[in-house]
């Protein structure tokens, strides 16, 4: 039951939240809740008014600063020296969730060299043919059925079994995995309520316990994988402490299935609301790469990252002081019309600069690689099963601030004439 000081709270607080924005509205023309129901069902118009009235916005809601232009964003990313990651966000701390992601140099490069070698571009295609039986055995499942949920059957299970593999974790757990990794993915917005929060602690201390148990079976016998290969970094000492070696697994196993997940079910839906371009990649599936380059663009995965400036800094005109946290809007970055010619078209052959879905600098994202890869087997395998792809019913999202996608995509299918029935897959 809730103490008579928080109903008090819950009370009052959306008053104090509607206060603060008016309060940024007055400022400056616009006012921006990243956790808003309108924002979370579609930030574009809103990131377009931000890049046009005022796009060094000081949120008066978070005490923070949102750069919503892509020349502000980029060159922030980049410098790690005044643009600091480490300063987790309230809600990390209160969870224990900090990893790589949260770390400055020297800790974050001794942290990212012990599994990089894993996620090079030639480590990554050597695992091509293996996510392609994958795919094919997730459609197999699947085979006969007219209607269905694509983020279930197909986006979810696809990145999760590759990544659980990669570590050295059973596939087969894939089901207790949704449940902590969707938990666990909370951690990184910047606002939490205080039941999310609780569900983050349970979530991270269960997983916790889960690598424990593989840790000690693969003390007594090693194997190639990747938990092993840390273990013995661990072992070694000075490389790895026990605490790093849990989040660090912790990291891999969420980041490798959240975003790739969100990433095939946003460009499905991309294509589906787009017809003339899925009949475009139909007709040239040779474009599966830019394609899968756009939908990162045109509806990116992550929306936002968060820096703290080292020391006073000027952007767009507005003095940022040492300590002050900064947003760096990726989503809308992503649509800035200094960049990209007609930002809110979705075009498939695009070509020119690139997105900053992956970020930029020393934290650029590790698994890149091995999500454009995951991406492109699993758009090629689904236009080649499926002659029709038509939305059975209204998408249901995700209610996430910095990760943007979707728990539900139903859709109607007609296999191709070529493909119907089962093609015989096994893992
Ligand atoms: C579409 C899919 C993906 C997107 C959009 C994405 C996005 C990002 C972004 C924006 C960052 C940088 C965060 C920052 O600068 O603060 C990042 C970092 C990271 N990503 Fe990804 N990611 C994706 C897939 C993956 C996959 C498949 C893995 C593999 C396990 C992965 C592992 C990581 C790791 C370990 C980092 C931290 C790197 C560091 O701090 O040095 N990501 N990702």
């Amino acid at each position: 039951m809730n103490s008579p000081a928080a109903l008090f709270r819950n009370a009052f607080e959306p008053i104090a939240v509607r206060a603060l924005l008016a309060w940024e509205r007055i400022e400056s023309g616009v006012s921006y809740h990243p956790g808003s129901s309108a924002v979370i069902s579609d930030p574009y118009p809103l990131y377009r008014r931000m890049r046009r009235n005022d796009p060094v916005h000081r949120m008066r809601l978070m005490n923070a600063w949102a750069l919503a232009r892509y020349r502000d964003i980029d060159p922030v990313l980049r410098d790690h020296a005044r643009f600091s990651s480490a300063a987790a966000t309230d809600v990390q701390v209160k969870t224990g969730l900090v990893s790589m992601l949260d770390l400055d140099p020297p800790d974050h490069t001794r942290l990212r060299s012990l599994v990089s070698q894993a996620f090079t571009p030639r480590a990554i295609e050597r695992l091509r043919p293996r996510i392609e039986r994958i795919a094919e055995y997730l459609l197999d499942g699947i085979a006969g059925r007219e209607r269905v949920n694509l983020i279930s059957a197909f986006a979810y299970p696809l990145p999760v079994t590759v990544i659980a593999e990669m570590l050295g974790v059973p596939p087969e757990d894939m089901d207790i995995f949704n449940g902590w990794s969707n938990d666990i993915s909370l951690s990184i917005d910047p606002i939490l309520d205080p039941g999310s929060i609780a569900r983050v602690k349970r979530a991270r201390h269960e997983l916790g316990e889960y690598f424990e148990g593989i840790l000690d079976r693969r003390r007594r016998a090693p194997r190639d994988d990747m938990i092993s290969d840390l273990l013995a970094a661990e072992e070694e000492g000075e490389k790895l402490t026990h605490d790093e070696l849990i989040s660090t697994l912790i990291l891999l196993l969420v980041a490798g299935n959240e975003t790739t997940r969100n990433l095939i079910g946003n460009g499905t839906l991309a294509l589906i609301t787009h017809p003339a371009q899925m009949q475009r990649l139909r007709e040239d599936p040779g474009m599966t790469g830019s394609a899968v380059k756009e939908f990162l663009r045109f509806d990116s995965p992550v929306q936002i990252n968060g820096r703290t400036a080292r020391c006073d800094v000027e952007i767009g005109g507005k003095r940022i002081r040492a300590g002050q946290e900064l947003i760096t809007l990726i989503g809308s970055a992503n649509r800035d019309p200094d960049v990209f010619e007609d930002p809110d078209t979705l075009d498939i052959g695009r070509r020119g600069t690139g997105h900053l879905s992956f970020g930029r600098g020393i934290h650029y994202c590790l698994g890149a690689p091995l999500a454009e890869m995951e991406a492109c087997i699993a758009f090629t395998a689904l236009l080649r099963r499926y002659s029709s792809i038509r939305l059975a019913s209204e998408p249901v999202r995700r209610r996430q601030i910095v990760l943007r996608g979707l728990s539900e995509l139903w859709v109607d299918v007609e296999p191709a004439r070529s493909t119907a029935g089962r093609s015989g897959w096994t893992l």
